[in-house]
């Protein structure tokens, strides 16, 4: 079969409201256009984000209920670590209330102002907390990832050139780690090769620069290298991972994603002077080492999902659902970006309204639109997203103007991915009646496109 069936049956289901147009019509108003600010009771299906809203398995609940609540030492802690020094492979493991915890952590210990951070493309909060410690992001993707119709294998790689380019710039002492995504997700969920993945080690050790990885989506990235790269494809997805984690000095981790889980999230390190340092802060932002901001069922639950993420069946299930839509928006001829990724179909929304200016944000609009049709919400992936220049304070307008529909881990079936290609092909079909977009009513400092409420231009 070219989209495999789910290797998984459902146990319990969770009844969805089904609203009329003029309810989508009211709510969106009450939301300031804002997908972000509507109501999840107002929404049919929620493709906003695969983060934190995965259906979790019955084993992964069973082991909830034997979540050790000790403030320290607990028993829950060490089944994490065990997991993952067994599939990541990383010694030291600090655990975090979800991703972004780790990116405060990891940011505060190794980012001092003036330094300089490259990566394979930004996201938004693993920027925030570089930029909050006075650190320079720098995007050394290759540029093939900035083209939505670039059929590239891997286009999350890292451009070499861009990369030792920097480096001669600004010295390899002021650049405290490259920051390696696996996959991209602003690029749509696209995945590094090992190749690549290999090359930058190889470049940054010359240097004494570390490699900190992104691993909220490393399996997906796993898969992909399977399925892509010459010499993989006899390899497990379980052996692909540790080989690609053994090609970096730490990891920063969101659970929410791979790992099947509601909340959670880990740093990791080989360094054991580094792991003291997070220790110590973990403990200010986050809680005891042991627990890092989750409860001890939650650290279960990661644990008992982490094994089920690199399970082959599982994995393949996962990403070809998101193919499978993929290939129905294909099908139409509706303008995406291609490969299909890993947890996305992202629809590129500058070529689907040209004929609104991207100062008027085409993204956020077709966002709106596709809720008011159908009650499905996508998550707004461009200028909103990218937010101001802190030097010029002007938008950043990214090549990306995307609206991304992201597919939750085993939540939806084969028929609401139909109906979702559905109205996005209806609201395509009427894109001439969107003659106008959005304008800011409030836009608040950081992270806008969160709080941001809009008004039709
Ligand atoms: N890194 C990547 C690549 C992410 O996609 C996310 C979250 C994080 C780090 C932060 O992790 O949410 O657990 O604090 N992405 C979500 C999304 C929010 O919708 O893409 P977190």
């Amino acid at each position: 079969r070219q989209h495999p069936a789910e290797p998984w049956r459902i146990k319990m289901v969770e009844p969805l409201r089904v609203t009329t147009r003029h309810e989508r019509q009211q709510a969106l108003k009450e939301a300031g256009y804002n997908i972000s600010l509507l109501r999840s009771d107002d929404v049919y299906i929620d493709l906003y984000t695969d983060s934190g809203t995965n259906a979790m398995s019955d084993r992964q609940w069973s082991a909830m209920m034997v979540g050790d609540e000790a403030y320290a030492g607990a028993r829950s802690f060490y089944r994490l670590e065990a997991a993952v020094r067994k599939y990541y492979g990383y010694e030291h493991i600090i655990p975090t209330h979800q991703g972004r915890g780790a990116e405060n952590l990891l940011s505060r210990i190794l980012i001092r102002p003036g330094t300089h951070i490259p990566g394979n493309m930004y996201f938004t909060t693993t920027r925030a907390h570089q930029e909050l410690n006075g650190g320079t992001f720098h995007d050394v993707i290759i540029d093939e990832a900035h083209d939505p119709l670039d059929e590239h294998p891997f286009k999350g790689n890292v451009d070499l050139a861009k990369l030792e380019r920097l480096i001669a710039e600004v010295g390899a002492a002021n650049i405290p780690y490259v920051s390696v995504a696996a996959t991209v997700n602003m690029a749509g969920g696209q995945p590094i090769s090992m190749a690549n993945l290999t090359e930058v080690r190889d470049l940054a050790q010359h240097h004494g620069i570390a490699v900190m990885l992104d691993a909220a989506r490393a399996v997906e990235n796993a898969y992909f290298i399977k399925q892509r790269e010459p010499g993989w494809a006899t390899h497990s997805v379980a052996d692909i991972l540790r080989e690609m984690c053994e090609r970096t000095d730490g990891a920063a981790m969101s659970s929410k994603k791979d790992s099947y889980a509601n909340i959670g999230g880990w740093l990791a390190v080989r360094d054991p002077q580094l792991a003291e340092q997070a220790r110590n802060l973990v403990v200010l932002y986050e809680g005891l080492h042991t627990y890092g901001g989750m409860a001890g069922r939650d650290l279960e639950a990661v644990a008992a999902g982490i094994s089920e993420s690199v399970q082959e069946e599982n994995i393949a299930a996962r990403v070809n659902q998101v193919a499978y839509l993929g290939d129905l928006l294909t099908e139409a001829d509706i303008p995406l970006v291609q490969p299909i990724g890993g947890h996305a179909v992202c629809v590129d929304a500058a070529a689907a309204l040209p004929h609104v200016p991207r100062e008027q944000f085409p993204a956020q609009t077709l966002a709106a639109a596709l809720y008011l049709d159908s009650g499905v919400r996508a998550a707004e992936r461009g200028a909103v997203s990218a937010g101001r220049d802190h030097s010029t304070g002007q938008n950043r307008y990214p090549r990306l103007e995307l609206i991304r529909l992201t597919i939750p881990r085993r939540v939806y079936t084969q028929s609401h991915m139909d109906v979702v290609a559905e109205s996005v092909i209806q609201v395509h079909k009427e894109r001439d009646r969107l003659h106008t977009g959005l304008d800011f009513a409030h836009e608040p400092e950081t992270l806008r496109f969160f709080q941001a409420r809009f008004t039709p231009s």
